[in-house]
């Protein structure tokens, strides 16, 4: 009996020590890691702002750290050659794909949608029509009719409620930005302006995951309504989009004619692909697509116009060398789409409001669909990858003064710093990068450069313009916008007869 103890005590023994040593070896195999809380993980070490709480952690464990968010484990990148190693190279394809998550299922009607597909033949499709659709430079050529009309409308409204070259006029901006976006992205989609009766916030950028994806037990017990929330919101935002898609098949049957040439709306267009395919483009994909263009493609936009105005009216300076840039100009020649190109200050002035201010800070989560390395580190399959842009952005190691507002540092660069290779990833890179990036800088270009044509900007008191962030899902200011504002006596001609 005696031995029979002493070979199972050593058996234990055994267990024991193989267990400690392995815990030891995956220890050194897996990224650095904080200490972390049980259940929780390192949630605690995330409450607010991840981007800001990700660097703090950089600072102290490295450019990658491994953390558990409750059950979910997460891999975050904050150097260019790391997030070069997970966004191309070996490790493309196995982070190609999204996270699994409350949100995805309802608002991305079972991750079918664009922005929340895994990696696939349906993904791929969605690119596809897209591009052909909406993104390729052939139709951003067409859409520049719409946004130049919705830009001159802005200007026209201001100047209607400020025609006097000596009197400032205080404008929120935010509001005006916000509304210029869902109008251009509205009739894109539509044919028709935003309606007026409809609050823009049901298409907000939402949170991707959330605390019921990381303590699943939470959403058992029904913790705190968030699934309820993320049901209700669906709901609004299918009701509305299947609105648009029964419109349009109404005015097409009473049009009497449905030939290719009259289908000019993104919904026309899905619509006449329903017809060819109906199994596959089914009312859910064509509503995933349009829902896709409104959430993804207008708060990001009119926040970056936003932090540009902002940053600008707080470096008068740089304001007043774009005001030089645009006056070597025809006198009286209101800027238009093709003017952008021979604007390269401008430019830089986009890019160092995205290098600042890049509207999706830790980029859009990705997913690992196999066991890989990176770093020399092991990152096991079912990790969800954040590649915290934001600090990459402001590491003094990357960028010199990285928190100076300074547009000159993109001068002379190739592109205007597109390929300034993973130093400046506000669209992301690779296979999942932003195909609106170009319409975006089009729009932000075209919008901000008619705005310093047509006025002149101050700010709005004395103070600097807060540059607090808010909280949100997109990196949106926590104070909107006001600015003061009059017509330039030169430009008053031009803006009188829009
Ligand atoms: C300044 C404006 C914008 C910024 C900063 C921005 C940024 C981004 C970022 C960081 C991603 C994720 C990339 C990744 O996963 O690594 C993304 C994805 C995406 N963006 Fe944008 N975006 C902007 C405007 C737009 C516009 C105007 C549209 C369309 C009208 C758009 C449509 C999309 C779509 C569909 C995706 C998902 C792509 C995919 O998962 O394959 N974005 N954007």
């Amino acid at each position: 009996m005696e031995l029979l103890y002493t070979i199972l005590g050593l058996f234990i023994f055994l267990i024991a020590v193989k267990y400690q040593y392995l815990r030891k070896k995956n220890r050194k195999l897996q990224p650095p890691s904080p200490p972390a809380l049980p259940i929780l993980g390192h949630l605690h070490l995330v409450k607010t702002a991840p981007h800001l709480a990700l660097q703090k952690l950089s600072i102290k464990y490295g450019p990658l750290i491994f953390l558990h968010f409750g059950i979910r484990p997460f891999l975050v990148v904050s150097s260019p050659s790391l997030a070069e190693e997970c966004l191309t190279k070996t490790n493309d394809i196995i982070f190609a794909n999204r996270p699994e998550s409350v949100s995805s299922k309802y608002l991305g009607y079972n991750s079918t949608i664009l922005i929340l597909s895994p990696y696939g033949d349906h993904w791929r499709n969605l690119r596809r029509v897209t591009t052909i659709h909406m993104f390729s430079s052939i139709q951003l050529q067409r859409f520049s009719s719409i946004w130049t009309e919705e830009i001159h409308f802005i200007i026209k409204k201001l100047f209607s409620s400020n025609s006097d070259e000596k009197t400032w006029k205080v404008k929120d901006m935010s509001s005006l930005f916000r509304e210029l976006l869902f109008n251009v992205i509205m009739k894109i989609v539509a044919g028709k302006r935003w309606p007026s009766d409809q609050p823009g916030d049901i298409f907000s950028p939402q949170a991707l995951t959330d605390l019921c994806d990381y303590i699943p037990i939470l959403r058992w017990i029904g913790y705190g309504g968030l699934e309820k929330g993320v049901i209700s919101l669906h709901q609004k935002r299918d009701e509305f989009l299947q609105g648009l898609i029964d419109q349009t098949r109404k005015e097409e049957a009473e049009d009497g004619s449905c030939s290719t040439e009259r289908r000019k709306t993104i919904i026309q267009k899905l619509l006449s692909l329903q017809e060819a395919e109906p199994e596959y483009y089914t009312d859910e994909i064509v509503k995933g697509i349009i829902q896709i263009m409104l959430s993804a493609g207008t708060h990001t936009t009119s926040q970056t116009m936003e932090w540009a105005l902002s940053s600008l009216l707080n470096h008068p300076n740089v304001l007043q060398k774009a005001r030089d840039e645009l006056e070597k100009m025809q006198p009286g020649h209101l800027l238009n789409d093709s003017d952008l190109s021979k604007l390269p200050y401008l430019r830089c002035i986009i890019n160092e409001t995205l290098r600042l201010f890049p509207a999706a800070p830790t980029l859009v989560p990705h997913f690992s669909s196999e066991d890989c390395t990176i770093g020399g580190y092991k990152v096991p399959k079912g990790t969800t990858l954040l590649v915290n842009a934001w600090a990459i952005h402001r590491d003094p190691n990357v960028w010199e003064e990285p928190n100076k507002y300074k547009p000159e540092r993109f001068e002379g660069m190739d592109e205007g710093g597109w390929n300034e290779g993973f130093k400046f990833l506000p669209f992301g890179k690779g296979r999942r990068i932003c195909p609106g990036a170009a319409m975006a800088i089009r729009l932000v270009g075209l919008t901000l450069g008619t705005l310093i044509q047509c006025f002149e900007w101050e700010r709005a008191g004395p103070e600097m313009v807060d540059l607090e962030e808010n909280q949100g899902a997109t990196l949106g200011k926590a104070k909107p916008l006001e600015a003061s504002y009059k017509p330039r006596p030169s430009m008053i001609k031009t803006i009188s007869q829009l």
